[in-house]
């Protein structure tokens, strides 16, 4: 079952992602991943209706922080992109925009969600272990990797729900 650590119902500088972001989105995500989604991977992804997500400076208007990508599959959500600036990581803003978009799907009904995470990929492991989420299977070679391999993807799964008191 979910944990909602923080409870915070409102993000400073949250709003929907628009076609318009998405250079600057895409100048992100080439500077915190060995193998970036395109900018044309994000307009295929918002052109085949995926939620997108942004967190905006509010002191900065345009200056990006954080943002993510989430396909809802019926009353499951598949959490397809959650990534935070290289300039803004550590600073608890991962984990306050994850508790948002639990929240959000729960609200909105959504039963479970559903993420690829490489094994690799400790920062992002611990925080969804805070969460809650646990592997339910892997994808054997699923990701490129450094040096021409391939690197396996876990397929974790949250269920969605608050915890009882
Ligand atoms: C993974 C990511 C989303 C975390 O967001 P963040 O804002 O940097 O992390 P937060 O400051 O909110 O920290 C939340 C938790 O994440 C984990 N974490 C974050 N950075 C970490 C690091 N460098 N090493 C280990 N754990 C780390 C910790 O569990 C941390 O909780 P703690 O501070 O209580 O230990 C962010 O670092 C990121 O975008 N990384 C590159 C892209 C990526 O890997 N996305 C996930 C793909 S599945």
């Amino acid at each position: 079952m979910a944990r909602f650590p923080i409870q915070e119902a409102r993000l400073k500088g949250l709003r929907p992602m628009s076609m318009l972001d998405l250079s600057r989105v895409a100048a992100i995500e080439r500077r915190i991943y060995d193998f970036p989604w395109t900018e044309g991977n994000f307009r295929d992804s918002l052109n085949a209706g995926h939620e997108g997500w942004l967190l905006e400076a509010v002191d900065m208007p345009g200056k990006l922080k954080a943002y993510a990508l989430l396909m809802w599959i019926v009353d499951e959500v598949h959490l397809l992109n959650l990534s935070v600036s290289d300039d803004e990581q550590g600073r608890g803003l991962g984990r306050r925009l994850l508790d948002w978009l639990m929240r959000h799907c729960f609200e909105e009904g959504a039963q479970s969600m559903l993420l690829e995470v490489r094994p690799s990929n400790q920062a992002a492991l611990r925080l969804y272990a805070a969460f809650g989420f646990e592997q339910v299977s892997t994808r054997k070679g699923y990701y490129p990797a450094r040096g021409g391999g391939r690197e396996d993807a876990w397929v974790l799964r949250c269920q969605l729900g608050l915890e009882e008191p």
